[in-house]
C-alpha cells in the first residue's frame, strides 16, 4: 500500500502505525504546508519514519523547532556541545542499553512530551532495532466493560523507581543516566486519553513509569496493569524500525509505546535523540 501525498511519498511499514515518509530532505528548510503534512502523517501513523538524513546537530534542532519547543531532558547524557540532544549511546563493553522495555518518555511530566526525533549517528552491524506499539489499536481491541471501566481511572506515573539514586537502571547504565536528585516528578494522567491533535482514544499506561491506579494501591493495581502491559503488547499493535547510519524515527509520545532491542552485545549504537514538548492531557 502506497499514497501518493500532495509532497511526500507516505509508505505504511505495519497494519496498526508507523509510516515511512519518502522524497523529503529534512537538512532544507521546510514549508508551513510540509510541517503541517508532517504533522498529520505523525498523527495518523503514530510514528514516521526517514532514511538517508545527513543532518547536522543545528539542522536536527531547527527541524524539531518546526513543532514546538525542545523538552531537555534531565536525565540523559547531552550530545557534546548541544543540551537540546540527549545521547542514547550503547558502547561496545556495555551491556544494558537505554530504553530496553516498552515506555513512553516522560509520562511522569504534568505535561508529556508530544514526542521525540532519534536520528541514528552510528548503528550496529545487525540488531538494535526499536519496536512501536499503537495505544489506539490496544485501546480498541478491549471489550466494551473494560473500556468503560477504565474510563473513569486514572493513573499515576513517576520517574522515582527508574531515574532515582536507587534505582537498578541508573546504576546499571553506568554514568549514561545521571542527575539522579532531579527524579522527583508524579503525575497523574487519565487511564484513557483523548489524543489532543487527532482526538482518538489512547490506552496511557506503561510498564516503565506507572506505578499504580489513583485510589488503588500498587498491589491492587498490578494484576490489572499486567494484564493490559500484556494485552497492548500484542505483535499486530507493532511495528518494528531496522536503522541504518542516517535513519529518523519520529514518534507520537501520546499515542505509542516504544522499545529498544538489546540485541547487538560487542557492537555500538549512538542515536541522537530531541524530545519536542506536547499540550495538555485531557
Ligand atoms: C528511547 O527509548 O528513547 C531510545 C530508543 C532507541 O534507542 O531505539
Amino acid at each position: 500500500e502506497r499514497m501518493r501525498n500532495r509532497r511526500f511519498d507516505v509508505a505504511p511499514t505495519a497494519g496498526a502505525l508507523g509510516a515511512e515518509i519518502n522524497g523529503v530532505d529534512l537538512s532544507e528548510p521546510l514549508s508551513d504546508p510540509q510541517i503541517a503534512e508532517l504533522r498529520g502523517a505523525l498523527n495518523e501513523y503514530g510514528v514516521i519514519f526517514f532514511r538517508d538524513q545527513k543532518l547536522t546537530p543545528e539542522q536536527h534542532i531547527a527541524f524539531a523547532e518546526r513543532f514546538g519547543p525542545i523538552d531537555i531532558n534531565r536525565f540523559f547524557q547531552a550530545a557534546p556541545g548541544y543540551p537540546q540532544i540527549a545521547e542514547v549511546r550503547k558502547e561496545p563493553e556495555q551491556k544494558v542499553n537505554i530504553g530496553g522495555g516498552w515506555h513512553t518518555d516522560h509520562s511522569y511530566d504534568q505535561v508529556p512530551a508530544l514526542g521525540s526525533i532519534l536520528l541514528a549517528r552510528e548503528t550496529p552491524p545487525r540488531g538494535g532495532d526499536t519496536m512501536f506499539a499503537c495505544m489506539n489499536r490496544a485501546y480498541e481491541a478491549l471489550s466494551d466493560g473494560l473500556k468503560k471501566t477504565l474510563g473513569s481511572m486514572r493513573a499515576v506515573h513517576s520517574s522515582r523507581h527508574v531515574f532515582g539514586a536507587a534505582s537498578a537502571y541508573v546504576k546499571d547504565a553506568g554514568g549514561r543516566l545521571g542527575n539522579t536528585e532531579s527524579a522527583v516528578q508524579d503525575a497523574v494522567h487519565p487511564v484513557v486519553l483523548r489524543h489532543p491533535e487527532s482526538g482518538k482514544k489512547i490506552l496511557y499506561v506503561n510498564p516503565a513509569f506507572t506505578t499504580h491506579f489513583e485510589g488503588w494501591t500498587a498491589q491492587e493495581s498490578a494484576p490489572l496493569l499486567a494484564f493490559l502491559y500484556q494485552h497492548a503488547a500484542r505483535p499486530e499493535f507493532q511495528t518494528r524500525f531496522q536503522w541504518r547510519e542516517g535513519s529518523i524515527a519520529f514518534w507520537d509520545n501520546r499515542a505509542t509505546w516504544h522499545y529498544a532491542v538489546n540485541d547487538y552485545h560487542g557492537a555500538r549504537r549512538l542515536m541522537h535523540r530531541i524530545t519536542v514538548q506536547g499540550g495538555p492531557l485531557q
